[in-house]
């Protein structure tokens, strides 16, 4: 991270802090829910499978830099789906960097060719070892593999949705993830129980287990790009929700932290590692704080 950005989020960072305030810094543009995959843990592909227009991201973009957001994540559905006439993903995330988005982000699902070395980090959706992996997502493995074997940058960080299926795996995917070329770390959320996945969100010894796992693989070196200080309130989801430094924006529609907003009682349930991370270091926890720059620094 370039140290005119690390000062600027250490600006707002103080601010939000002292001040109590509620302003947004971190802005996920949804360009598409359609999607290649049909994951058993996913319940936001394909409900309109629209592509939006580029016109309309465009927009989207501006309105969230106006509002002070300077961390930009594109999200889907699958982004690498994402197109408009000439236009693709990479042209997007050039376009967010020329506007000032201090980092920009793609969440993809790694089936499709990966060449984005603009982005401050790809966060590429594994869920297990192979087997495991599958399950989830489809035959996937072997593809994602080669792509990530071929990928024109090396700003690759896995992101694993820990649930009943995969839970086993963590540890093997901090060994992958140290040990393949061109991906930079792991990071990882739990399940988010959605009515139609509830059956796949782990219990709080199941989180304690797979807390317990991380931090030893942490203490070992792999790369892991998670905070321990926030472990125990992710146990027992005791972290304060939603997060509101944290905006999605979807087809023109702005919705504070996640789309998941909208789901009765899920904000209780949240697996999502960074609600923890953000609402507690803008609470002004100070482990969290320190832990955060130190982290920061090593992976983006
Ligand atoms: C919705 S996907 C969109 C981007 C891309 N298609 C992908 O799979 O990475 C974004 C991330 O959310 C995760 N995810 C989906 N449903 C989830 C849930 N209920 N709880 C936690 N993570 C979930 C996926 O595993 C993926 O890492
Ligand atoms: S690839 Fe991503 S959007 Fe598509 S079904 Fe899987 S988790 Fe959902
Ligand atoms: S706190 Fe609520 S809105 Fe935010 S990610 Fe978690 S479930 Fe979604």
């Amino acid at each position: 991270m370039k140290v005119s950005s690390f000062l600027h989020f250490a600006g707002f960072g103080i601010k939000t802090i002292l001040f109590r305030k509620k302003d947004p810094v971190l802005g996920t543009i949804i360009v598409t829910d359609k999607c290649n995959l049909k994951c058993k843990h996913c319940s936001v592909n394909n409900i309109t499978a629209i592509v939006h227009p580029y016109e309309q991201i465009h927009q989207e973009m501006q309105q969230l830099y106006s509002m002070g957001i300077r961390i930009l994540f594109f999200c889907g559905g699958e982004t690498f789906l994402w197109r408009d006439q000439d236009k693709g993903l990479r042209d997007l995330v050039i376009e967010a960097k020329r506007m000032g988005f201090l980092i920009v982000n793609v969440v993809t699902n790694g089936t499709y060719p990966l060449d984005l070395p603009e982005a401050d980090l790809i966060l590429l959706s594994l869920d297990g070892d192979k087997k495991r992996h599958n399950e989830v997502r489809g035959d996937t493995y072997d593809k994602i593999m080669e792509n990530i074997s071929k990928a024109t940058s090396d700003n690759i960080c896995f992101y694993m949705a820990i649930n009943q299926i995969n839970k086993e795996a963590v540890g093997k995917v901090c060994e992958i993830a140290r040990d393949t070329k061109n991906v930079r770390a792991v990071s990882f959320n739990f399940h988010t129980p959605y009515p139609d996945t509830k059956e796949l969100a782990l219990s709080k010894e199941e989180k304690a287990a797979c807390c317990e796992t991380i931090g030893q693989m942490m203490k070992e070196g792999a790369p892991i790009f998670n905070l321990k200080s926030v472990f125990p309130y992710l146990i027992n989801n005791n972290f304060p929700t939603p997060c509101y430094q944290c905006v999605v924006m979807e087809n023109g529609k702005l919705s504070t932290c996640g789309r998941c907003i909208e789901v009765p009682g899920l904000c209780e349930q949240c697996g999502y590692f960074f609600v923890a991370e953000y609402t507690l270091l803008f609470r002004g926890n100070i482990k969290v704080i320190l832990e955060m720059m130190r982290t920061y620094l090593k992976y983006v």
